[in-house]
């Protein structure tokens, strides 16, 4: 079968057997090719054209695609035993959960492994529910948290929850970064704070740097759980190793996934203090996952952690994400009708746009030069940008460019937009 042939029979296939819309609106996006194989930053299609990765799989690839170690542990475990027993000890996952202690802040100590971000959110939110004996959680407006009925009635966009009422009850939504509306939302039923350090979904919303303190020091004095999301901003992402670090503060439920499984497998887990994870001591079997802790993902896992450290990953996104802003905001400034603020932390970037329809066309724009981006889940207006921590100058210079001409084809026509 020739490559056209195999990609009108995908593109088909999607529109008859998964979603016709999904298939109509990635064609109308300008994504209409195949994915084949990737490598680092790089993604090729199924006709050999090659995309610089700036999306990451919305945050998956921080390790890039494929990197050598973590397939080579996988195919390790892969040969000798990719499932667990659930009755023998499993290794891998315990060292996992050791390193997950290690690297974690403070005294956050016992993990449990699941095999996305919603699952991590959802065992969070349990475990604050059994260790406080209340229901009433605050999260806030724009947040992400996932999209199964717990993590969405903590996720604060209206149009992915309103058709699915009723979801869970006691959960008040308060505007992000405003600490005063956090304080009046926090009360004696109040059971937990979750957040995201830095809103990922909602449009890359780094808060002022005494937020995440004040929301540490009121739990501290109100006697509730603060549960940190570092789901997207975690794992070197923001240019710490989770970003809670930028600020010194020690959650109480610590959530991953994305990168975690290094771009190989999908894994996640939620991370808790000691006194936290009591009422799971003494019940062990009260919250469980079949495929959580595998022994592949696991061993992707742990390999993941190690070629963070070893390559000096956390420390490369910081300097590249420096050099990347200041690169963008430079840009930003020669064009205000296009793009109103580039912002971010590490490379965790956004680029807020002056109007909805410019996303789209830059998009597609992006994707002829060879770029793949896409906006933020909860606010089209921001485009993200999230590639390999290990994005070499010259992706960087080609990225920035590219954007730098799109930006100027849209300033053109910014009115019909
Ligand atoms: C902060 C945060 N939490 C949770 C999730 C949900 O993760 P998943 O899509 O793996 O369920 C996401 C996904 O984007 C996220 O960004």
């Amino acid at each position: 079968m020739d490559s056209k042939q195999a990609i009108s029979e995908t593109i088909a296939k999607y529109e008859q057997y998964i979603n016709p819309s999904m298939a109509r609106l990635l064609r109308f996006m300008g994504f209409s090719s195949v994915e084949w194989e990737a490598e680092g930053s790089i993604i090729r299609d199924l006709d050999g054209n090659e995309y610089i990765d700036c999306l990451g799989g919305y945050g998956v690839f921080s390790l890039g695609h494929r990197h050598p170690k973590v397939v080579k542990a996988v195919k390790q475990q892969l040969d000798r035993m990719p499932m667990s027993s659930k009755v023998l000890f499993n290794m891998p996952m315990a060292d996992l959960a050791e390193q997950l202690a290690k690297i974690t802040p403070g005294d956050l100590q016992y993990s449990f492994f699941v095999n996305s971000g919603t699952e991590a959110v959802e065992g969070a939110l349990k475990l604050a529910r059994i260790h406080t004996g209340k229901t009433k959680v605050v999260s806030t407006v724009n947040a992400f948290h996932g999209k199964t009925f717990g993590s969405l009635s903590a996720t604060g966009r209206d149009m992915f929850k309103d058709p699915f009422f009723p979801l869970l009850d006691g959960f008040v939504h308060v505007p992000f970064g405003d600490i005063g509306a956090m304080e009046k939302a926090m009360d004696e039923d109040t059971a937990a704070v979750i957040i995201e350090p830095i809103q990922g979904e909602g449009g890359i919303i780094v808060p002022p740097d005494d937020y995440l303190p004040t929301i540490r020091d009121l739990c501290n004095k109100k006697n509730i759980l603060l549960i940190c999301d570092e789901v997207q901003t975690g794992l070197g992402r923001t240019g710490k190793m989770f970003a809670v670090d930028h600020y010194g503060v020690v959650p109480d439920i610590l959530t991953t996934a994305k990168a975690l499984g290094g771009g190989v497998m999908p894994l996640g887990a939620y991370v808790a203090r000691p006194q936290i994870y009591e009422k799971y001591i003494t019940s062990p079997f009260l919250h469980t996952s079949t495929f959580g802790g595998n022994p592949l993902a696991c061993a992707a896992g742990i390999t993941t952690i190690q070629v963070l450290q070893e390559e000096g990953l956390i420390q490369k996104a910081a300097v590249t994400g420096e050099k990347m802003l200041g690169a963008l905001r430079k840009m930003a400034e020669a064009f205000p009708d296009v793009v109103k603020e580039v912002r971010g932390k590490g490379l965790m970037i956004g680029v807020e746009l002056t109007k909805e329809g410019i996303g789209g066309f830059l998009m597609s724009e992006l994707i002829a030069e060879g770029i793949l981006v896409a906006y933020t889940l909860n606010n089209p207006k921001v485009m993200r940008i999230e590639p390999p921590l290990a994005i070499n100058d010259e992706l960087v210079n080609r990225v920035v460019n590219a954007f730098a001409r799109a930006v100027e084809k849209a300033q053109e026509i910014v009115e019909d937009l």
